[in-house]
């Protein structure tokens, strides 16, 4: 399982980056008003941190638009990948783009069925919404089951790689993973979450008090 982060936050990437454990990047516009640059700066400045698919969302609308809005996107650094709102017209623009070897991955997605389309388009990655599934009084984490039985069913996961994504909390990424999923896309305070335990911090105030009354036995 590979985990990214969800940020546009220069300083959160550099920090997650190194712990040595993110391989990839996502953000959106959302995500880049709150980190408070322009976005082509934050990404830019991301991609020298991270060397790994960095999601950058565009804002067209129009299979046409979209495509040639994807295509100056992805000229701006090789590891950038257009994030592609579902719908007709995005999926017929992931369908011309992946033809053109433009990587994309489909997003605000939140039922098999437009998981499937997008496979069927040609996308590099979906990004399934699990928290706002959950906000919305539906099972987030059976989506992400479902996607992965049916993309299993026809070696969909072999082009379409899904992205665990709208992650609110650890147990997100623990049951991410247990239905096996290749990607979760994750916050930086969830990913600072997932270090702690109480039993690991109660573990290491012990040691480092054994170790000092060992020492100081010894000086004696
Ligand atoms: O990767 C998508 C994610 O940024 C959406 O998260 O918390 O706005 O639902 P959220």
């Amino acid at each position: 399982m590979k985990l990214f982060i969800d940020s546009a936050n220069v300083n959160e990437v550099k920090d997650a980056a190194s712990w040595g454990v993110i391989s990839g990047v996502t953000t959106n516009p959302s995500l880049a008003l709150k980190a408070g640059k322009p976005y082509k700066d934050s990404v830019l400045e991301i991609a020298r941190l991270v060397d790994g698919p960095i999601s950058v969302e565009g804002v067209a609308m129009k299979a046409g638009e979209i495509v040639a809005e994807a295509k100056e996107i992805s000229s701006w650094h090789k590891n950038f990948v257009v994030k592609v709102a579902m719908g007709e017209e995005g999926i017929k623009a992931v369908r011309e783009l992946s033809s053109k070897g433009v990587k994309t991955n489909v997003t605000l997605v939140f039922s098999v069925n437009q998981a499937l389309l997008a496979a069927l388009a040609g996308a590099s990655f979906v990004s399934p919404f699990i928290g706002r599934l959950d906000d919305n009084g539906q099972d987030g984490m059976q989506l992400i089951r479902d996607i992965m039985l049916c993309y299993k069913n026809y070696g969909l996961e072999k082009r379409t790689s899904v992205i665990v994504a709208s992650v609110r909390h650890p147990l997100h990424v623990i049951d991410a993973a247990k239905a096996g999923a290749p990607i979760s896309t994750v916050p930086y305070g969830v990913l600072r979450q997932m270090f702690k335990h109480s039993l690991t911090d109660a573990g290491i105030k012990k040691f480092l008090e054994d170790h000092a009354a060992l020492e100081a036995l010894h000086k004696k």
